[in-house]
């Protein structure tokens, strides 16, 4: 791994699961942590944790489930941080629950945390990540992906939980593609991953389901691509665990992935000047 020694990592989720494991590794590794999530107890835990063990955390709470929290998480990052070298958009929210939910914004929820959350929070830090180049943004997604159907993306008609978690991660997948193109020659590179199958987490109990990988499997997938050495320069691509792999077929349609994006900046209300 390329040491992030005087490096500075986000990870959002990272008060549970994959992302809490990843954020106590880079902390152990000598980055400068950045733990996010919605509850301050268990922030300041994961903190205390890095600490223990002779690293730098702090903890920057904030409900993704709002667009407004997102721009306040960005604030508060640029607030504790002059450099941004690793962002890893991880937290998310399983298939698990009853019934369509919207956000704060009146948007389809797992469509909303999962996935345009990642897409406003990129774009907001992209400054920060480009002063610190070469800088890596990690989008965790999943091996659990169904194509958009651009004619009801809300999920208005024949809303499943399985549905609206496999749409938000392979819209992930897709912005990855399309952000990569994007920040060409930029030193920022940005890749995706599944990082492994049903990994004994709060969201893989929730849905009921029998655990068949460990969270530190996961992790060494997620860390291969923010610090891995084979990633250097890589970008685009999406991951099945450490092996590089092919998303569903729609992440590598161009018009979907324009159409995704155009959406995405009309969601969030990104302006010009924010874009760059
Ligand atoms: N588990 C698997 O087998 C698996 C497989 C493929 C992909 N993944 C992906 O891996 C990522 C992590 O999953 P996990 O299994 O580690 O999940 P987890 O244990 O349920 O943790 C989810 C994290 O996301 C945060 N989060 C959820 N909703 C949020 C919101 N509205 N605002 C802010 N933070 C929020 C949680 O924060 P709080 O502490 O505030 O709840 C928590 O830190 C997800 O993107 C998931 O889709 C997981």
């Amino acid at each position: 791994m390329i040491s992030p020694k005087g490096k500075t990592a986000l990870i959002t989720g990272s008060t549970d699961g994959v992302g809490r494991v990843v954020a106590e590794q880079l902390g152990k590794m000598g980055a400068r942590v950045l733990v996010h999530g919605r509850g301050r107890e268990r922030g300041e835990q994961v903190v205390a944790a890095i600490k223990r063990d002779g690293g730098t955390a702090e903890f920057l709470p904030a409900d993704l489930a709002a667009l407004a929290e997102v721009r306040r998480l960005a604030d508060a990052v640029r607030a504790t941080t002059d450099r941004l070298d690793i962002l890893i958009n991880n937290a998310g929210i399983g298939s698990a629950g009853a019934g369509r939910q919207t956000s704060a914004d009146g948007h389809e929820l797992r469509f909303a945390v999962n996935y345009l959350a990642g897409f406003l929070l990129s774009y907001l830090l992209l400054p920060l990540l480009k002063q610190s180049a070469p800088a890596r943004i990690v989008n965790v997604a999943s091996a659990g992906q169904q194509a958009i159907d651009f004619s009801d993306v809300m999920l208005t008609r024949g809303y499943s939980g399985s549905r609206a978690y496999c749409q938000s991660k392979l819209a992930q997948i897709m912005f990855t593609v399309d952000l990569a193109r994007e920040l060409e020659g930029t030193g920022v590179t940005v890749n995706s991953l599944h990082p492994a199958t049903y990994m004994n987490t709060t969201m893989v109990r929730r849905a009921g389901v029998t655990p068949i990988s460990t969270v530190e499997q996961g992790a060494e997938a997620i860390l291969n691509l923010a610090v891995g050495p084979a990633l250097e320069g890589r970008s685009g691509l999406y991951f099945n665990g450490l092996r590089e792999a092919r998303a569903e077929r729609q992440a590598y349609d161009a018009e979907a992935r324009a159409r995704l994006r155009a959406l995405s900046l009309e969601l969030t209300g990104l302006r010009a000047g924010e874009k760059v």
